[in-house]
This record gives C-alpha cells, sequence and structure tokens, in this order.
C-alpha cells in the first residue's frame, strides 16, 4: 500500500488520460485525432494492445513523423495508422465504430503557433467522431481558451455540445474553477446506447 502514488488532479490533458485508461481496452479500435508530439497516441496504442488499431490524424508532417517514431521505439507502429490528413476527412479512412476518439485541440507543441486547430474543421471531425463512436464509446475534448483562437473555438463547442440531445450523448465538462482565465479544460462525450445521432440530424437544426 505504502508504495501506491496518491491520485493527483492535474490538468485537462491528465483527466483526459485518466478517462480513457477506464473506457479503453485490449483490442479496442481508438482515434487520435490531433497527433502533435505523439504522446496521447502512444499511451492509447499501448492500450489497445496487439489486438488493438489506433487511427491517427494530423495535418502537420513533422507531427506525425514525430508520432510515427515514438511509436516505432517502443516497437508500436504496426498497431497505428498514421495519416498527415485534417481529422475532418477521418470517415474517409475509418470505417469501423470505435471506443474512443481524443482530441487535443489547439497548437503543436514547441512548434508553429499559427498552425492551430479551427472550430469549422474542429466541429466536422467531432461529428464525425460521434457519429463512429459505439455504444457507450466515449470521446474526449482538451479545449484551451488562454488564446483568442482557443478562445472561440471553446465556446463554439461549448453550444454545440449542449445542444446534443441527452438521450444520444452524456456531455461532461470538467473546468479547474481556481485555476484562473484561460486554463484548459476537458471535455467527456459519452455515447447512450439508445443513441440515434447522425451527421445530417445536426446539419438539420
Ligand atoms: C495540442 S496539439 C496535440 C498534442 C498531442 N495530442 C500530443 O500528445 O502531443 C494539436 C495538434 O492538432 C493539429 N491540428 C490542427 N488542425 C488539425 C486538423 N484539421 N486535423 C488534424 N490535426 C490538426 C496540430 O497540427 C497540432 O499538432
Amino acid at each position: 500500500m505504502e508504495n501506491t502514488p496518491a491520485y493527483e488532479l492535474r490538468s485537462a490533458r491528465f483527466l483526459a488520460s485518466d478517462v480513457r485508461r477506464l473506457v479503453v481496452k485490449e483490442g479496442d479500435v481508438v482515434i487520435d485525432a490531433t497527433l502533435g508530439n505523439g504522446h496521447d497516441t502512444l499511451e492509447l496504442a499501448q492500450l489497445v494492445g496487439e489486438t488493438g488499431h489506433v487511427y491517427g490524424f494530423d495535418i502537420q508532417k513533422d507531427a506525425v513523423e514525430h508520432t510515427r517514431a515514438r511509436l516505432e521505439n517502443e516497437g508500436l507502429a504496426a498497431r497505428c495508422s498514421l495519416y498527415q490528413l485534417g481529422h475532418e476527412q477521418m470517415l474517409t479512412k475509418v470505417s469501423v465504430p470505435v471506443r474512443y476518439v481524443s482530441f487535443n485541440l489547439g497548437w503543436l507543441p514547441g512548434g508553429d503557433k499559427t498552425i492551430t486547430t479551427l472550430w469549422p474543421t474542429t466541429k466536422k471531425a467531432l461529428e464525425s467522431a460521434l457519429s463512429l463512436l459505439l455504444p457507450l464509446g466515449v470521446c474526449t475534448v482538451c479545449a484551451y481558451p488562454g488564446h483568442l483562437e482557443g478562445d472561440h473555438e471553446r465556446s463554439e463547442l461549448m453550444q454545440f455540445l449542449s445542444r446534443l440531445r441527452p438521450q444520444d450523448f452524456n456531455v461532461l465538462h470538467q473546468h479547474f474553477l481556481n485555476a484562473g482565465e484561460g486554463a484548459p479544460e476537458c471535455f467527456v462525450i459519452q455515447k447512450q446506447t439508445c443513441c440515434t445521432y447522425t451527421i445530417e440530424s445536426d446539419i438539420e437544426e
């Protein structure tokens, strides 16, 4: 017991990681919608095991290459398909139901801050992700409202997620109340077993 580390409540991306470690099991198919430096992809590749699969997307060549190198270092590249492609096009590469989708919005840490996720494409990708989720499958979204584009994206995200029918999804918003303006936030969306959501049903509204 003495060696068991105490649970530590840390920032949004750690909350997303806690959630996916509860949700993703050996053999699952999952998506990393924003590869970045590949930290999330590596964790997912470990969680899905030898029989599972990770699909990953990023628009930046560097992000795809860094992620591939990280996976190869750990001998896990074979269980991942990585694409230098916008996540809004994920339906062109993924046609099977998935257990989990990760979105870590914003820019590549240590990279070009002008290349950041933007609401119109994030919305399209999120609609695709929600349509692909298995019943009780989960999508986590980490948002960074501490810069102008991130603030806009986060407020559109709030509106979009608030309008999802509770019969289709449970939506949780995790926000550190005392961390100051602009602190990262985490959204957890779980598909209900009786969900009838389709991309078209959202667009029709
Ligand atoms: C905060 S980083 C992701 C961090 C990453 N999950 C990690 O573990 O290191 C956000 C990433 O989203 C990527 N991005 C921006 N627009 C995108 C789009 N339309 N489709 C896919 N990725 C996009 C950026 O290139 C950047 O690498």
